[in-house]
């Protein structure tokens, strides 16, 4: 039920720490299948990548060439492991614009429906390359539908989706920002994203990416939401997955650093706060330790 986000960066040869997130780094393709081969060892099959470090403009257009990073990524990991290892993409733009939005960008305004043709470009780039599944992360309105349809009218039937179905305008997401190199130069993601303060839009988020063909809803950040994730389980019985998001990892490590809580007893009973909960699938920055430590 388990998977494991990276982040792959240009170069040959790349580890490189991220700082607030200790564990987790930048990884050059190579590298990658290297790190991926290990993690097969222990038991680590799904993985999810997100492509950082392409040049940045402000149609976003390497998002969805047919050879970014991701696409090369996946054909290699594909090459290397086929069947063996699931592979997931994030589908968002905020890594490949100049303002880091997750959105094309007019008067300052995100447009929600010329970037969700964006969006669905990436995906099937993504697809064709072979990802199993696409996790779209942009939070637009009519984006899985678009892409459905799209990945459809091209023959990849069998490409799942896992939307970011109910994506929270979050503080959670701080170290992620660094990692994926997206923060945005002004403004914040309220637009798009979801305010915490109101759970029916939630649910209601939810079920219209379930209406247009999402094959998993996701909630995400993980443990300030679990209400969500319960009460979305009573109101679908597609799979719902979590998102246990950058900060909620780094306070974590922080602390266990310190010597302030046991990381183990931590990390496994959150595990199964999200299970409890109703999550079928779990994306998370521990999962590698959890297998390591034996920590199951
Ligand atoms: C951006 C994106 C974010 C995360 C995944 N995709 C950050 C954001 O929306 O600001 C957060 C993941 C994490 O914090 O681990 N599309
Ligand atoms: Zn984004």
């Amino acid at each position: 039920m388990f998977v494991y986000p990276y982040f792959v960066v240009p170069g040959n040869n790349v580890v490189n720490p991220i700082d607030a997130m200790p564990g987790i780094n930048h990884f050059s393709i190579d590298a990658l299948i290297k790190d991926v081969e290990d993690g097969l060892k222990l038991g680590l099959n799904k993985i999810m990548l997100f492509g950082v470090g392409e040049e940045k403009s402000e149609d976003a257009h390497t998002a969805y060439s047919d050879n970014s990073l991701v696409v090369t990524a996946v054909k290699e990991l594909k090459k290397n492991f086929g069947d063996d290892l699931y592979v997931v993409t994030d589908v968002c733009v905020c890594s490949y614009t100049t303002h880091g939005h997750c959105g094309i960008l007019h008067d300052d305004y995100v447009q929600n429906d010329e970037t969700v043709e964006v969006i669905a470009k990436m995906s099937l780039a993504h697809a064709n390359a072979g990802a199993d599944m696409l996790a779209p992360s942009d939070m637009m309105d009519g984006r899985v539908g678009a892409i459905r349809e799209l990945l459809d009218a091209n023959g990849q039937v069998n490409t799942a989706i896992m939307s970011h179905a109910t994506k929270f305008a979050s503080a959670y997401y701080g170290p992620f920002r660094e990692a994926a190199d997206c923060a945005p130069g002004k403004g914040d993601r309220k637009s798009y994203q979801m305010d915490f303060r109101n759970p029916t839009e939630a649910i209601k988020e939810a079920l219209l990416d379930e209406e247009q063909g999402a094959d998993v809803l996701m909630v995400k950040p993980g443990l300030a939401y679990l209400d969500i994730i319960s009460k979305l389980k009573q109101n679908t019985n597609t799979p719902i997955a979590v998102y246990n998001v950058s900060g909620e990892y780094s306070m974590v490590k922080a602390a266990a650093k310190n010597g302030w809580i046991d990381e183990q007893k931590v990390v496994m009973e959150t595990m199964y706060a999200f299970a409890r909960a109703g999550a079928s699938i779990i994306n998370t920055y521990h999962i590698k330790d959890i297998l390591k430590n034996n920590w199951m």
